[in-house]
């Protein structure tokens, strides 16, 4: 297994403020880069935001300032969400930093000199929505005639003059490359669409624009600005400097990078990026990994319904990790959900405050009131307690594997289930009927519990790091670097700190 790994959230569109679905895609890559620091990975994690091209000027014009006033103004409120998150990412790039329009200039050189870019004429759709190029078979035909794209905003039918870049040469190599690596894409279900998208047909993509001039300059010709895709998707390996710059150590992380995309930006990840990068000669990441798109009790979210969801508003009324668990427990990671109050309360009520915030509550504070808040010792377990105690080491590898496979919601899921197995030990073996009649009894049940508890708080810090360690530090594990050796970590005669409640109910 290699131990380094660089982990990317898609730089974000600072034309607007951030909603849950940025929160969403990071919150997952924060889970993932949290367990592979754990498992004592040299981890990069990098988020950031994307700052050219005409959506941004439109943004900014009408709202009468300049173009990097408005990027100034909303990259901020995008790096405040990363604190509000508790994001570990290591890095936050901005597409209008010197350190990278350095990096996509030289891409583009790179590019030029493998013979891939000619100039031309640009004829066809144009989304600004989402910054692309549509066929016309792509797009959905309206009652009065006009287009809209599959995300739902409108098309214009632009006529300019461009740079291309070759993208149909690359057809053969991309499907021979989806061959050799099956796992570059993931779900597989995501990754037959592209498949079946790059058998299609591949026509060479513009990638310059000249009627604006918010972007990259194209080296040699000032009338053009590069395409915002170009200019964006060289961003991850520009925060490593690993194109303008081939130093081994920026190489061993860009050599094992993820990126963690939504659903509807994977064909750029997986389709002109890496056939960019082929063409730079330049190395491709590990794993593009879709997830789907969440609707607001069961509308597709959108500015013009008014319902979109504002991250700190929902953590200011429901606490971070509430949602942050709610976030990666609800669905399936790939696929689309629901974002519903009902299924919100009925998870923070159900696993949190019940199944994890009452197994602490009840056990530790037996510990604090008929122990003397001394966590008893285990020479007494018998097997079957001691397999409860292995289980999490026994199982590490599979949960290893869910996280390589960006398996989100299953890690939690059987996190979950080994809460429950505690909670079923703890009921079905009544101490509060033994701890007068059978004290060594009583006291090895509560030694069991707290054990699995501390070991169940290691596990869930990747999705609830402040719970994480708030439990730990009720056994005064404080450590700063959380890693997954604490689970073997002996606490037995340790003195146990004040239990308080860890998650108020929602009626
Ligand atoms: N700037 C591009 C990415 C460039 S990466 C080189 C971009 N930005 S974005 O701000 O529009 O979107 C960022 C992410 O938010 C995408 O992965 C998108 O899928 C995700 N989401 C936007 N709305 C969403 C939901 N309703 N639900 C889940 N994720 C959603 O695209």
């Amino acid at each position: 297994m290699p131990n380094t790994f660089f982990i990317t959230t898609p730089i974000y569109y600072v034309n607007d403020v951030p909603h849950i679905g940025h929160a969403y895609t990071s919150i997952a890559c924060d889970f993932i880069a949290r367990y592979k620091r754990m498992s004592g990975v040299e981890t990069i994690f990098l988020t950031g935001t994307d700052e050219h091209g005409q959506k941004i000027q439109k943004a900014a014009e009408k709202n009468n300032i300049s173009p990097l006033d408005l990027c100034n103004k909303n990259s901020k409120k995008f790096n405040d969400l990363t604190k509000i998150l508790n994001l570990s990412n290591d890095d936050f790039i901005r597409t209008t930093e010197e350190r990278h329009k350095v990096g996509a200039k030289t891409l583009w050189k790179k590019l030029l000199a493998s013979g891939d870019v000619y100039l031309g004429n640009y004829e066809g759709w144009y989304s600004i929505n989402d910054e692309t190029f549509y066929n016309e078979k792509d797009l959905i035909k309206q009652s009065d005639g006009s287009f809209k794209t599959i995300t739902g905003g409108p098309v214009e039918w632009i006529k300019e003059e461009s740079y291309f870049f070759r993208l149909s040469k690359y057809a053969d190599r991309l499907i021979e490359y989806y061959k050799n690596n099956p796992d570059f894409i993931l779900p597989q279900s995501r990754k037959n669409e592209v498949i079946s998208f790059v058998k299609g047909g591949l026509k060479d993509l513009s990638i310059s624009r000249n009627t604006f001039d918010w972007g990259i300059q194209v080296p040699d010709d000032e009338k053009h600005v590069m395409y915002v895709w170009l200019d964006a998707l060289s961003s991850y390996p520009n925060s490593l400097g690993y194109i303008t710059d081939d130093k081994p150590e920026l190489k061993k992380y860009w050599e094992n990078a993820t990126h963690i995309v939504g659903k509807d930006i994977l064909r750029h990840h997986a389709v002109y990026w890496p056939a960019f990068l082929m063409s730079a000669n330049l190395i491709l990441p590990k794993r593009i990994f879709a997830h789907g798109w969440w609707t607001n009790e069961g509308n597709k979210i959108s500015k013009s319904l008014g319902n979109v969801i504002d991250p700190v508003e929902i953590i200011k009324d429901y606490g971070l990790d509430q949602i942050r668990y709610f976030l990666l427990r609800e669905i399936t990671f790939g696929s689309d959900g629901d974002f519903s109050l009902t299924a919100l309360k009925s998870r923070i009520n159900a696993d949190l405050s019940n199944d994890l915030g009452n197994l602490c509550q009840r056990s530790l504070t037996m510990i604090s009131k008929h122990c003397d808040s001394i966590i008893p010792d285990g020479k007494n377990i018998n097997e079957k307690e001691k397999e409860l105690l292995d289980r999490i080491t026994s199982e590490s590898e599979r949960f290893s594997k869910m996280v390589n496979e960006q398996n989100i919601n299953n890690y939690v899921k059987d996190v979950w289930e080994i809460i429950g197995d505690a909670n079923k030990y703890f009921n079905d073996n009544k101490p509060w009927e033994l701890k007068d009649n059978n004290v060594d009894k009583f006291k090895t049940i509560l030694y069991v519990t707290a054990d699995i508890i501390k070991q169940i708080a290691i596990m869930i810090y990747p999705i609830m790091p402040d719970t994480s360690i708030k439990i730990l530090g009720l056994f005064s594990i404080n450590e700063e670097i959380i890693t997954l050796k604490l689970i073997n970590k002996n606490i037995e005669n340790i003195k146990i700190n004040e239990v308080k409640p860890l998650f108020p109910r929602y009626e």
